[in-house]
């Protein structure tokens, strides 16, 4: 038997008691005739007494055990004499009888420890080391017990669990596909899924009536905090629901996590804000709402002072950043710098000051009297000590810097605090975007989304203020799901393809089998999915998703543990029939 006990088990209780364990060695401290090796497992760490006075020879070995071997020892459970509060084990010590080095270690090349002094690279080079350490294992654990209980909820809600395949054909979700060449097929590919969408919607028609899946996705588009190319979702579709059955089922499971992963109760229902709302107050269709600081328009204000930067632009708007009106020059130096950041791209700050004496103190005085911004600072409520922060430019430009404005001073207030979590629903998305580059719409979610269906006559007239049906869960400005109802009439599906700029054939060649499967009695039906990986680090408070996925990419889109992606040998080349129109980089 390798072991009685874990390294996280004896307490007290088990004084006196006969133990055997197995772990790693996660350090030695030699004290004149006294060693003593903490032991590491999954579930925690032992002390270990080796006494030169009791059994040298034992006492040797111990000294010449190397950081991350891997032994296994059986001896006496026995109180310490001094306790240590802060290990879970920490009133006991085994008095070692027995050593077995079960493997030696290389030394490894960071530290196994919370605060490791490994840096991202050479942790994620050597990831099987840093999966070590307690706080990674513990993401782990979470994102388990995220899953289990989204199964354990699901499974009640008579959600069937139905894998879908890895190699199909292109589905649009608007990024682009990983292509996997097919030897069998000479000059074709599959494509992996950048989500189940399609066969989600099949296995509807087949009359499935609820599934669920937790898949793995694959998008091909530039890297962030919170995007990684091969990610998981909770992927999941009903049939015979309207958009309020999904809100409600979908917004239990939440609040299910919530309780059975983080003890949190939700009482009140998600608020639900329409995706105009989030747009006029926030500037994001995901806002973080756990603070205020909305926006205020003020083009109507601001206009007719000969300060042109105001008046030559369609949209003026600010916040309000309670009690910053102290904030020194180089902190409002700063802020400017902030927007004026090419990825934020706002060409200058405008602040007014409330100051203590009721005046106030801007730097545009030379455009606006005190009465002017007065006038300002009463749309905002400001008040004596308010610092407000005005942005100007294109519409929606404008909105995303001050989107980020808002942000960037809610981080700086300490207004976005990691526990406290604020769910909302975003609703009523346009149906679709105008892109003015290609000067074409396309679909905001997915060509399969309904219409609201008040907004059908607007198809014709003005397809750019049509509704869709669709929602997205947003907890802390962090976009985890979204879904849609989606259209289940071949013609109205038509109607859509023919927006979106489809010829017939194309549709056809693109969703035959989608548009085929329709006519055989699809279900009215909706659903959504969940990126799973940013539920697991919302509810970590992790900063990237990264840090909840045992092996991630980088952010240039590499493995650089298995080395991966690499050059492949040209007889599998041949075997593929492919040509490869580069030097390859090494
Ligand atoms: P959508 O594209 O909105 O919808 O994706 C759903 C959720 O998946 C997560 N997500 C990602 N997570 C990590 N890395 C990525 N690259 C990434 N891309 C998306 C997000 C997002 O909210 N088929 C539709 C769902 C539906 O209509 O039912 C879909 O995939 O949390």
């Amino acid at each position: 038997m390798f072991r009685t006990h874990t390294c996280g088990e004896l307490r007290l209780s088990n004084s006196g008691q006969q133990t055997t364990l197995s772990g790693w060695v996660q350090r030695t401290r030699k004290m004149g005739g006294m060693t003593f090796v903490d032991i590491r497992d999954r579930y925690g760490i032992t002390q270990l007494v080796f006494n030169q006075d009791v059994n040298a020879n034992l006492w040797e070995q111990a000294n010449r055990l190397g950081r991350e071997y891997v032994i296994q020892v059986t001896g006496t459970v026995a109180e310490r004499s001094s306790k240590n509060v802060n290990m879970e084990t920490g009133d006991v010590e085994i008095l070692v009888s027995q050593l077995q080095v079960l493997n030696e270690s290389l030394t490894p090349p960071f530290t196994i420890e919370e605060n490791t002094d490994g840096g991202d690279d050479i942790r994620m080079k050597y990831r099987y080391l840093d999966l070590r350490r307690t706080n990674v294992r513990e993401n782990l654990e979470l994102r388990h017990r995220i899953t289990f209980e989204t199964r354990r909820y699901l499974d009640q809600m008579n959600f069937l669990e139905v894998e879908t395949p890895i190699l199909i054909g292109s589905t649009p979700e608007g990024a682009r596909d990983f292509v996997v060449p097919s030897r069998m097929n000479p000059g074709e590919f599959y494509a992996l899924p950048q989500s189940p969408q399609l066969f989600k919607q099949l296995l509807m028609v087949s009359g499935f009536d609820r599934y669920f899946q937790i898949a793995k996705c694959f998008r091909d588009e530039d890297l962030r905090a919170d995007r990684q190319p091969e990610f998981t979702q909770i992927d999941c579709e009903m049939s015979f629901v309207d958009q309020e059955d999904v809100l409600n089922l979908f917004e239990g499971m939440m609040k299910h996590l919530f309780k059975f992963v983080k003890d949190i109760d939700f009482a009140e229902a998600f608020p639900r804000m329409t995706w105009h709302e989030a747009m006029r107050l926030y500037g994001s269709d995901k806002p973080d709402i756990r603070f205020g600081m909305e926006f205020v328009e003020l083009k109507k204000e601001v206009s007719g002072h000969d300060f042109v930067v105001f008046d030559s632009v369609p949209y003026v708007a600010g916040i309000c950043a309670t009690g910053c009106a102290a904030y020194t020059r180089k902190q409002l130096d700063e802020l400017t710098d902030f927007v004026k950041k090419p990825q934020i791209g706002a060409k200058g700050l405008v602040y007014i000051r409330c100051e203590a004496d009721g005046t106030f103190k801007s730097s545009v005085d030379k455009f606006y009297s005190n009465n002017d911004l007065k006038i300002i600072a009463a749309k905002f409520n400001a008040k004596q000590g308010d610092l407000i922060l005005i942005l100007a430019g294109a519409k929606i430009k404008t909105q995303k810097a001050l989107c980020e404005l808002r942000l960037e001073v809610g981080a700086r207030l300490g207004l976005r605090d990691k526990n406290i979590f604020k769910p909302l629903w975003v609703i009523d998305f346009p149906l679709f975007e105008w892109d003015e580059e290609t000067q074409r719409y396309y679909a905001t979610h997915h060509p399969f989304t309904s219409p609201n269906l008040d907004d059908v006559p607007l198809l014709d007239s003005n397809p750019g203020d049509v509704r869709a049906t669709a929602y997205d869960m947003v907890i802390n400005g962090v976009e985890l799901g979204g879904g849609s109802i989606r259209i289940h009439d071949s013609k109205l599906q038509n109607r859509m393809f023919e927006l979106l700029g489809f010829t017939p054939e194309k549709a056809q060649a693109q969703f035959g089998f989608l548009m085929s499967a329709f006519k055989y009695g699809a279900p009215p039906h909706g659903g959504l999915a969940f990126g799973l990986d940013r539920l697991v680090s919302l509810f970590a408070g992790l900063d990237t998703i990264r840090d909840c996925m045992a092996f991630p990419k980088n952010n240039s889109g590499r493995d650089i543990m298995i080395d991966a992606p690499s050059v492949i040998d040209q007889s599998q080349l041949d075997e593929l029939n492919l040509v490869v129109n580069i030097k390859p980089a090494k």
